[in-house]
This record gives C-alpha cells, structure tokens and sequence, in this order.
C-alpha cells in the first residue's frame, strides 16, 4: 500500500514538474524577425540627406529603394506615362510632390514591412490608383504594368545593395497588393 501511494506521489510530482516545464516562457521560440528588422530596424544611424540627424536603419533603407525606384520609373517608357503629371512639375522645377510621393511610398512600406514608430496617411492603394480618385494617375493600370513596377523596386533595391532575399520579401510583399493596384 505504502509502496502505491508513494509511486503515486512521484507521478503527481512528475506530472506538475512537467506541466509547468511546458508553460515555461523561456522555452517557447524567438518571433520570426520582421521585414523591417531585417532591413535594419528600429538602429539609429545617421542621415545623411539630414545632416546631423538620426534615422532608423529600416527607414533610411526603404528610403533609399523608393528613391531609386522613382528614378528607375521615371526613365521607363512603360511606366514614366503614368506618372505625367508628376513629371511634368519635375520638368518645370517644381519638387514638392515628388518630395511628397516619396514620403508615402516610404511611409506605406516602412508601415507594411513591420515598423511601429510611423503611420502612413496616403490614400488607400485602390484609389491611390485609381484615376477618379486620384486624377495624378493618368490611367488605370493593368497586370502587365504591375509586373513592370515590381521589376522597378527590383531594380531599385538591387542599386541599393538589398540582399537577394530580402528583395524576395518585397516583391512578395507587393504581390499582397495586386488586386487593389491592378483595376483593369
Ligand atoms: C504594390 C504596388 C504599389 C504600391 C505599394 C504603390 C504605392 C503608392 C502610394 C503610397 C502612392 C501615394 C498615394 C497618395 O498620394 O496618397 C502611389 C501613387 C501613385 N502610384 Fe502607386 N503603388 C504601387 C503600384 C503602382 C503601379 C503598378 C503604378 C502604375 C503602373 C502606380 C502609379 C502610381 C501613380 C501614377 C501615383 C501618383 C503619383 C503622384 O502623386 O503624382 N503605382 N502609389
């Protein structure tokens, strides 16, 4: 009988050591890092189109991939037509709505990748391109001219040194957005 109970006993303890061993925090796995970790996160490093200002390592280098990327548009004949009206006020000297693209597409990517220190206030992607909603697109796209601007942030971020497979995440990441973007 004694023999019983105390079999017993060492398997409740078993059972509670074990128990608890399972709801042991320190066990469970590290989150997969974000996107915008990845890409350096949330490091201060400084600006350098800000002289004497910091940025996050993340942002500065989506920063950087819009930028080219625009530029990249810019001298494509398959896309530069979308955006007339923009470069048209960049023909005529006239930099505020450039300056104010770029902030967008890098807020709405800095957001999308995973970073919580800001907020993107554009339009939402279905009628940031759409030209009734948004007369600056000249017209809507097609599946085509989606394929077009992925292969532009490619380039874009390859300028930039991206690594292969975080430039694979992006494009994924765009991918999410086709349905709204592409309207005809
Ligand atoms: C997933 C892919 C895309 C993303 C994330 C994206 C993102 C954006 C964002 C954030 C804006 C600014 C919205 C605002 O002003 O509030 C914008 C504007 C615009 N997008 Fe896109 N876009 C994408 C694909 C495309 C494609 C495929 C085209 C054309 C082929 C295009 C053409 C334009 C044009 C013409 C504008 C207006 C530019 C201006 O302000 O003058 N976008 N887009």
């Amino acid at each position: 009988m004694n023999l019983r109970i105390a079999s017993l006993m060492v398997v409740m303890v078993l059972s509670i050591f074990s128990f608890s061993a399972c709801n042991n925090d320190d066990d469970s796995p590290d989150p997969e890092p974000t996107l915008y970790e990845k890409l350096g996160g949330t490091t201060m490093v400084s600006d350098p189109a800000n002289p004497g200002q910091m940025i996050e390592q993340g942002r500065l280098g989506l920063r950087s991939v819009v930028d080219s990327t625009i530029f990249v548009i810019a001298a494509d004949p398959n896309l530069s037509p979308f955006f007339a009206t923009l470069l048209m006020e960049v023909g005529n000297g006239n930099l505020s709505n450039l300056a104010i693209l770029s902030k967008n597409l890098t807020d709405f990517f800095t957001v999308a990748s995973g970073a919580e220190n800001y907020s993107y206030n554009g339009l939402n992607m279905k009628d940031a391109h759409d030209p009734a909603t948004n007369p600056r697109m000249a017209s809507k796209s097609n599946n085509t001219d989606f394929d077009n601007f992925i292969g532009a942030v490619v380039t874009g971020a390859t300028q930039n040194n991206v690594p292969t497979e975080l430039i694979t995440e992006v494009g994924a990441l765009i991918e999410t957005l086709r349905g709204d973007v592409v309207q005809q």
